[in-house]
């Protein structure tokens, strides 16, 4: 035991993971890490370089030339892919498909195992991703699963991607998010699920607040944070 504590939040994309994630952190003051962000931009570097993000090969002989960094600036996580920030051009559709796509190779989920378990080796953290409490940080003091339906997880995502000026119909932000799912959760290694000892929380009919909430509740049960 470390002195640090660390909690595993796993499920599918648009559940809600990462915003109650960040507001988690910040009510405990910990580091809040974003998985899927690294997958990101594993997934522009392989689309910046045409190179097919199922070619398990190619991608290997690529390795050696990325290097991928979480920086934390104010609290907030910035991705780094060579030296250049790509924190804003890892949120398009195209990036989410490219991810769930290297995010398949069990080489690639090797090659970024351990700068995931780094994080919680060297503070308290709260970790989201797809296999955070099955593989990740199997013996994390707290393991959460976040779902909520493919519509009400669509409607989410179209929502911020509006905000973000990504102009997609719902129809094609639900095939996205059912794409993800199924290979997400059909991969060989590390597939999306919900750990033995996981507590599930179902968003769909809650609002962020209920949502948060009960993230809370299941929090303070499994760690005694006074
Ligand atoms: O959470 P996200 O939507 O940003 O994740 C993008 C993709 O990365 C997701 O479709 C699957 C993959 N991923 C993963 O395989 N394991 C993680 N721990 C986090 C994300």
């Amino acid at each position: 035991m470390n002195g640090y504590f660390s909690i595993a939040i796993d499920g599918p994309g648009g559940a809600g993971k990462s915003s109650l994630s960040k507001r988690l952190a910040l009510e405990l003051n910990i580091i809040y890490v974003d998985t899927g962000a690294i997958y990101r931009t594993l997934g522009l570097y392989c689309l910046n370089h045409g190179i097919d993000c199922k070619d398990e090969d190619s991608i290997k002989k690529n390795l050696p030339f990325v290097k991928i960094e979480i920086k934390h600036e104010a609290g907030i996580q910035k991705m780094f892919l060579n030296e250049t920030d790509v924190s804003n051009m890892i949120r398009t559709p195209e990036v989410s498909i490219a991810a769930s796509d290297v995010s398949s190779l069990a080489s690639v989920r090797n090659f970024l195992l351990d700068m995931q378990r780094k994080f919680a080796k060297e503070h308290s953290v709260v970790l989201d991703g797809r296999d955070i409490g099955t593989v990740v940080l199997p013996d994390a003091d707290c393991k959460i699963f976040l779902t909520a339906s493919a519509a009400v997880r669509a409607e989410r995502r179209l929502k911020e991607l509006k905000e973000k000026g990504i102009d997609q119909s719902f129809e094609d932000v639900l095939k996205d998010i059912e794409y993800r799912d199924y290979q997400d959760s059909h991969r060989k290694t590390a597939p999306l699920k919900q750990a033995d000892d996981a507590v599930l929380i179902d968003t769909t009919n809650l609002s962020f607040e209920e949502s948060y909430n009960k993230l809370l509740e299941v929090v303070n049960e499994k760690i005694n944070l006074c």
